[in-house]
């Protein structure tokens, strides 16, 4: 590990040099930006000088400190510090560590996933030093750090004509566009990753359903299903997911016999940015139940010594109820795609209730565009989703444009038949079914309310309103015993 040769150089600060710091350290830098890392455990400083050594071209700068100090003595000023630490109280400790040391005009970046609440606090701590607070939402994992991911800065804007050469030279590119863009005020930019990260939990969970039908309903193997997730990922609904699906099929087991998937436990863990997403929806009281039910379903994978029990004592059907294979592979698949174009179709419809309500000046245009290349949800289903929106800016829900809902409804009887097909199986299609669900629900011009409001205002007096004249109702309601 090595000092800076030229102190106050720098063109970047990175703490936290894990996967995510020391690969988008290693991308900026071979953009042509000076880098230097620290890390406070000193072995991540030393691999990342490694991995510099190894990976980059001679005249490319990347150096490791041992201290923050170091570090921000080697910054240029007013600096710039990125911070890709794990959410929560690590974000606060390590503004603290630096709080004495930085200066009016510095910009500090946290590129974790944290909550955006946290992230609206921050920004007005430190604006109070006159420090200029970017909440960026980055995608991609690892690949994507090191070779370009989608990121998603919002904040304070005064950052980000300083910012913007260097992150776009380091973000992924859709033809000559990167991904890449100023959100919006206050914590657009991580409330933009956290429903990023809620609609990557419904289109895994839908993805994980598709499987299930095949392996276990159709009683496909994995080298039938791999050509089929091929075939997906390449045609209109083709994106990463379905592209990493068809590779793990046919990846082998290193520890054993057989493919790898048989061998991994049946139950999700979460770091709760789903949960986060589906919170805010009751919040805002704008529905994403595929989002919310990806989200129980990880929470219900999770308790399976219940699962194993409750396998004891509840029946599901005795026969297999026959489906022509052929016909339902495409039924599937077209129920697949419509499920996903209402996930995203749901976090669009929070993001933009959210932009109202937080004032964030979001453009939705921007945030389909950034998310077509580089992040986890990256799909051709976007482009459809960005033409929504330069057609109309402020549209409430992508379901009400009349192009994307004839997409969408063109596969609402495929996806009938796969529903049913589930239910016939007793194979948990939650995703799916949750998907059928909120179609007819939101294309619903009437809904039974009229009874709830009805029983509401039996048992409890809370009023009702009527569809033929204006004001606030009660009866007493007649006992009929
Ligand atoms: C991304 C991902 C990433 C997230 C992981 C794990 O956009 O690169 O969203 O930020 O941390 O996907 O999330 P869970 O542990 O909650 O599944």
């Amino acid at each position: 590990m090595t000092h800076p040769q030229s102190p106050t150089s720098a063109d970047i600060g990175i703490i936290g040099l894990g996967v995510m710091g020391a690969n988008l350290g290693l991308n900026i830098a071979e953009q042509g930006f000076s880098v230097v890392g620290y890390d406070r455990n000193p072995e991540k400083g030393t691999r990342l000088a490694q991995m510099a050594q190894e990976q980059l071209p001679k005249g490319a700068s990347v150096e490791a400190c041992n201290d923050i100090q170091s570090l921000i003595a080697s910054l240029r000023q007013p600096r710039i510090i990125l911070l890709l630490v794990p959410a929560g109280d690590p974000v606060d400790g390590v503004i603290q560590d630096l709080g004495p040391c930085l200066e009016q005009g510095d910009i500090l970046i946290d590129g974790g996933n944290s909550h955006f609440r946290d992230t609206d606090r921050r920004i007005q701590t430190l604006a109070q030093q006159n420090i200029h607070f970017v909440g960026m939402g980055v995608s991609g994992g690892e690949d994507g750090a090191r070779h370009g991911p989608s990121m998603m800065p919002g904040g304070d804007s005064t950052a980000w004509e300083r910012l913007r050469p260097m992150l776009e030279a380091a973000a992924a590119k859709v033809g000559e566009e990167p991904c890449v863009d100023w959100l919006g005020r206050g914590s657009a930019g991580h409330y933009v990753k956290m429903v990023h990260n809620g609609i990557e939990y419904s289109l895994m969970q839908l993805i994980t359903e598709s499987y299930d039908l095949m392996y276990r309903g159709l009683g496909l193997s994995h080298e039938k299903m791999h050509p089929i997730y091929e075939s997906w990922a390449q045609g209109p609904m083709g994106g990463f997911l379905l592209e990493i699906t068809a590779d793990i099929l046919l990846q082998r087991d290193p520890l054993g016999e057989g493919y790898l998937l048989d061998n991994i436990l049946d139950t999700a863990h979460q770091k709760g940015t789903g949960q986060w997403t589906s919170q805010e929806s009751f919040t805002l009281q704008t529905p994403t139940p595929l989002i919310d039910i990806a989200v129980t379903q990880r929470v219900l994978s999770a308790i399976k010594a219940q699962r194993q029990q409750a396998s004891q004592l509840l029946k599901g059907p005795s026969e297999m109820m026959p489906v022509h294979r052929e016909a339902f592979l495409t039924q599937l698949g077209n129920a697949l795609q419509m499920a996903m174009q209402l996930t995203y179709a749901q976090g669009m419809h929070l993001l933009q209730v959210a932009n109202q309500h937080y004032d964030y000046h979001l453009s939705l245009e921007t945030v389909t565009r950034i998310w077509r290349g580089g992040c986890i949800i990256r799909s051709q289903l976007l482009e459809q989703l960005r033409a929504v929106y330069q057609r109309d800016p402020s549209l409430i829900n992508p379901i009400l444009d009349t192009t994307y809902a004839a997409t969408i409804a063109q596969n609402h009887a495929d996806l009938r038949e796969v529903v049913c097909a589930a239910s016939y199986w007793g194979i948990p299609a939650p995703g799916l079914m949750t998907a059928l669900s909120y179609y007819d629900s939101y294309r619903g011009a009437w809904l039974p309310a009229n009874l709830l409001q009805a029983q509401r205002d039996y048992f409890g007096g809370h009023t009702f309103q009527r569809t033929d004249r204006e004001g606030n109702f009660h009866v007493e309601w007649s006992k009929n015993k």
